[in-house]
């Protein structure tokens, strides 16, 4: 294992210049794979967020007056800087989120494709000129960035989640605030560092790092300057905030909790499919929101599928992220490893078998992390927490069914809508599946179904709104009507 990576501590970016806290707080930053202090943040204050709005405030107008080619440019150039550091970005967030370097890297990489993807969509902001109703008048329309916008962005995809949404704020001609999970500052810094070099000018985004994220909500939900929201994170805290929202009409977007159905028919690939299922599941070791949480194998595959991905899971190597070979990096803490073992231990109690896994790492190579056994268990059922809640760790559960009706029924019995994936050779079978399940992503025949092209996003308790693709920048934008009279025919 290497590191050359030395203690990083940062600093709130607030107005283009990079600052302690205004009563000079801090908290540390840990390593989730050692439970070393890798660095620290400032703890801002309410006083720290109000500074952040007055300069995002003050930046707007000259931000929103540049073209949409000059903000393209400078969101290209932004990815590239970003590229260029995909090494030291890479590191900062293994060391501090724990996914392993190789994934880092993909997502830094996958960061850098918002900027990009936003700079071309900034360009295609277009109005209409609509067929008026009365002839006199002519009718045209306008889409104008919101103004200032506030980033919320959580820990278990530090860079891209928090470039997913600046993209288009930026590419809108908005201003932001972006506060980053506290357990993972240090990648946000850096990212924004980044931004700040490619020349994006002062005040376009800040940065409030805080341990206090109440705090930091409450001014921003109660600045009438912050007209838009930006949340990424658990169901129960988009409910507080859309209860928070009501108070001025804010604008939000969502993207909240997944639990993912993935159905296998028997007619796949077993082998595509189980390969398929352990990207989706194991990714970033099982902790993001459109990770798969429910299997549904058909049952004339069942028992194939579950020795097969049994022996694939079994071989997964866990450890440090830095360490070369590494698959499954630690969970990003205690809490997590706690999480997934009640998710088994019940599971298990309930009459689920444990394939593989089903225990917490401890010893040689795992001491002071927070690292979870990749599991497999068999004969998951509907009374079982595993099946009805989201596990966010490295934990397969698989149920057997016997027809299309009854595994579509099943996977769209859930609170949840964000992502869900199916495995089928039979073309019709695949659209009319499809067309069925209640989610606002659908992986056919493939677990990765991230991309800046895409819009991500979910339906039912998963959220609202929609992040990346060509409709991606929609959030960002206000359409205005304007009536011209009396023009004459
Ligand atoms: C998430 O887990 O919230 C996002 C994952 C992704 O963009 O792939």
């Amino acid at each position: 294992m290497t590191s050359t990576m030395t203690r990083r501590d940062e600093r709130l970016l607030v107005g283009g210049v990079w600052r302690e806290a205004s009563n000079g707080g801090r908290f540390d930053v840990t390593n989730p794979a050692t439970g070393e202090v890798v660095g620290s943040a400032p703890n801002g204050t309410a006083e720290d967020v109000r500074a952040a709005i007055d300069a995002a405030a003050a930046a707007l107008p000259a931000w929103r007056a540049t073209t949409a080619l000059q903000r393209a440019r400078l969101l290209r150039r932004a990815a590239e800087v970003i590229r260029e550091r995909v090494e030291e970005i890479g590191m900062i967030m293994t060391l501090e989120q724990g996914k392993p370097l190789g994934e880092a890297r993909g997502e830094v990489e996958y960061a850098a494709s918002f900027l990009e993807w936003f700079a071309g969509e900034a360009e295609r902001t277009y109005g209409e000129v609509v067929p008026p109703m009365n002839a006199a008048n002519r009718v045209l329309t306008l889409r104008q960035g919101v103004g200032v916008v506030a980033a919320i962005t959580p820990w278990n995809f530090p860079a891209a989640m928090m470039t997913r949404k600046l993209g288009p704020a930026m590419a809108a001609g908005c201003t932001s605030v972006v506060k980053p999970a506290s357990a993972t500052p240090l990648t946000a810094a850096a990212v924004l560092r980044a931004i700040e070099d490619a020349g994006v000018p002062k005040g376009v985004v800040n940065l409030i790092t805080s341990r206090d994220s109440g705090m930091v909500s409450r001014e921003l939900f109660g600045d009438r300057r912050v007209r838009k929201i930006s949340f990424t994170g658990s169901t129960e805290v988009g409910k507080d905030l859309i209860r928070a929202s009501a108070h001025q009409v804010k604008r939000l977007s969502l993207e909240l909790g997944g639990h993912a159905p993935f159905v296998v028919f028997d007619d796949s690939d077993i082998d595509e499919a189980v390969d398929s299922l352990i990207a989706s599941k194991f990714r970033n070791a099982g902790q993001t929101c459109v990770c798969a949480n429910r299997a549904y194998i058909q049952r004339g595959i069942y028992d194939a599928f579950v020795a097969k991905l049994g022996s694939k899971v079994a071989a997964l190597a866990v450890g440090n992220g830095l360490t070369a070979g590494i698959a499954i990096g630690p969970m990003i803490d205690d809490r997590g490893v706690e999480k997934a073992d009640e998710h088994v231990q019940d599971a298990v109690l309930r009459g689920a078998r444990l394939v593989t896994g089903g225990t917490r790492l401890t010893g040689d190579g795992f001491d002071g992390g927070s690292f979870y056994a990749p599991t497999v268990l068999d004969g998951v059922t509907d009374e079982m927490l595993i099946y009805r809640e989201e596990t966010f760790g490295p934990v397969a559960g698989l149920t057997v069914f016997d027809t299309e009706e009854e595994v579509v029924t099943m996977a769209n019995d859930s609170i949840y809508g964000l992502a869900a994936y199916f495995h089928t050779r039979d073309y019709a079978r695949l659209l009319r599946v499809a067309e069925k399940l209640e989610y606002g992503i659908i992986g056919a025949n493939t677990g990765i179904i991230s991309a800046a092209n895409a819009p991500f996003g979910g339906v039912k308790e998963s959220g609202y709104g929609r992040e990346g693709g060509s409709v991606g920048i929609d959030e960002y934008l206000d359409t205005k009507y304007i009536c011209i009279g009396g023009v004459g025919v």
